[in-house]
């Protein structure tokens, strides 16, 4: 619908309409009228509170509450549509449509209130619920990974420092490790959320309203758990989008880790998991491939989030005091943020409920490279020797190993005994992975006793 055709709405000081491609280039309601929902909701409060308090009658507000009910009805039919509205944002889309229901009565809405701190409003609300559905997304991703731990409680895989096999650890135990980040993402965003849930309706443009408004009230209806102090900050603040979308990038950063993780898993030269055929894709030329796609895009959506935090961070800085106009820009990033985790965290759990592990092949894998060469030296250590002596030692038992292609567990009893005399048979014992595993039982550590202690913690 062309613009020219209608003088849009509070142009009373302009002598033309605007350009229409400025209205293009301006107009935010593609993005924002997902808010419909909460910008109504917003409304029926505040329009409940202008009643109530006598500063617009009784029956006006009625019937517009009555009107925004009806709007809402027919948003949620699919009557009534954003696509072609000539409006700037849904805030005037809505009043707009409102006013062509139930005439000029609808501008009494208005009172009392700016779009700076209904925007402000309509964001809050709406990242309640998003903050709420992530959160309700990672205990689902956590208990995946818990499932996972539990089904799988007994096997065994190298654990890796510098990509380099280091020592022998739980499968488990590996696993919990993505449990206790998802966690750590969960506790931020719970802190997120107590900023977020503040009233900044009643900061009006910026400095607050002449009328005798009732913010408490408001605040009450809409279930906001305090009201702001300060109607400038209130206006100007996006600290509380910028820090929820930085705790989703944690997420995102954590999910792509995983994702990196499962992707070097799956492939052959590992082969310690298979992703199910559901997560995984052909290759449209190589007919033996079966590509994760399903973390790699995981991983890759990582920067996308990462880009939304830059992108927010970036449009706030600098700004002077109160609103401006820039910070329309801070829905799109915001809301592709939420998006984009959501459907990350969806994903991934969905990879972690129907991964396959190999048990064998981790485990083959587990010992070899002198993956327990620490357990040789602690268990000088435990003789008597020195830590930093045992370690020289366990150096050139591996410098044998490595010279004649074999693994620790090769060596004969001689051999072990010329290498240090005070080697004795329960070497062999020290050397293998289970030890190896089962030993270090520290508060934290990778023993089947800790692991399932961590694990039962976790579970609560
Ligand atoms: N669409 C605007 C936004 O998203 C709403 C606030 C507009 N305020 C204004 N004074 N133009 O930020």
């Amino acid at each position: 619908m062309s613009n020219s055709a209608s003088k849009p709405l509070w142009s009373g000081r302009f002598d033309t309409a605007i350009d229409d491609a400025m209205l293009r280039f301006s107009t935010s309601l593609p993005i924002d009228c997902r808010l419909w929902r909460h910008d109504i909701s917003g409304s029926l409060a505040h329009v409940e509170m202008l009643g109530a308090c006598g500063i617009i009658p009784a029956e006006d507000a009625a019937q517009i509450a009555r009107g925004l009910e009806e709007l809402q009805g027919e948003i949620e039919r699919g009557e009534l549509r954003f696509e072609g509205a000539p409006d700037e944002d849904i805030h005037s889309f809505i009043e707009r449509n409102l006013t062509l229901k139930i005439g000029p009565v609808a501008g009494k809405l208005h009172t009392a209130r700016s779009r700076n701190d209904q925007i402000a409003l309509d964001v809050r609300l709406y990242l309640r619920e998003a903050i709420r559905a992530v959160q309700t997304e990672i205990r689902a991703t956590q208990t995946a990974f818990l499932e996972a731990a539990d089904a799988n409680f007994t096997a065994i895989l190298p654990g890796y420092t510098h990509l380099q096999r280091a020592q022998p650890v739980l499968l488990a135990h590996h696993l919990l490790a993505y449990f206790w980040m998802l966690q750590r993402d969960f506790e931020r965003l719970e802190s997120a959320f107590g900023r977020v849930d503040v009233l900044p309706l009643g900061a009006a443009a910026l400095a607050g309203t002449t009328f005798p408004i009732d913010r408490h009230r408001v605040a009450k209806t809409l279930g906001f758990a305090r009201v702001s102090e300060n109607s400038l900050d209130t206006v100007a603040d996006r600290d509380h989008m910028i820090e929820s979308v930085s705790a989703l990038s944690l997420v995102a950063l954590h999910l792509s880790r995983l994702g990196e993780e499962l992707v070097l898993w799956s492939a052959p030269e590992f082969g310690f998991c298979r992703l199910d055929d559901r997560y995984s894709t052909g290759s449209s030329i190589m007919p033996q491939k079966r590509n994760p796609d399903s973390m790699e895009i995981v991983r890759g959506k990582a920067a996308r989030v990462l880009g939304d935090f830059n992108a927010l961070w970036t449009l706030v800085k600098g700004l002077p005091l109160t609103y401006n106009r820039d910070l329309q820009e801070d829905k799109e990033p915001l809301f592709d943020a939420f998006d984009t985790v959501l459907a990350s965290l969806q994903i991934a759990r969905g990879v972690i409920e129907t991964t396959t592990f190999n048990h064998e092949k981790m485990k083959s894998v587990a010992g070899g490279g002198f993956a327990t060469a620490t357990d040789v030296a602690d268990y000088l250590v435990r003789k008597g020797v020195p830590f930093r002596e045992a370690h020289e030692i366990t150096g050139a038992v591996v410098r044998v190993c490595e010279k004649s292609g074999r693994e620790l567990w090769d060596l004969s009893l001689e051999e072990w005994k010329n290498l240090d005399a005070r080697f004795d048979e329960s070497v062999f014992e020290a050397v293998k992975v289970e030890g190896s595993v089962a030993g270090r039982n520290s508060y934290g550590g990778t023993s089947p006793t800790r692991v399932r202690e961590q694990l039962e913690l976790a579970k609560t």
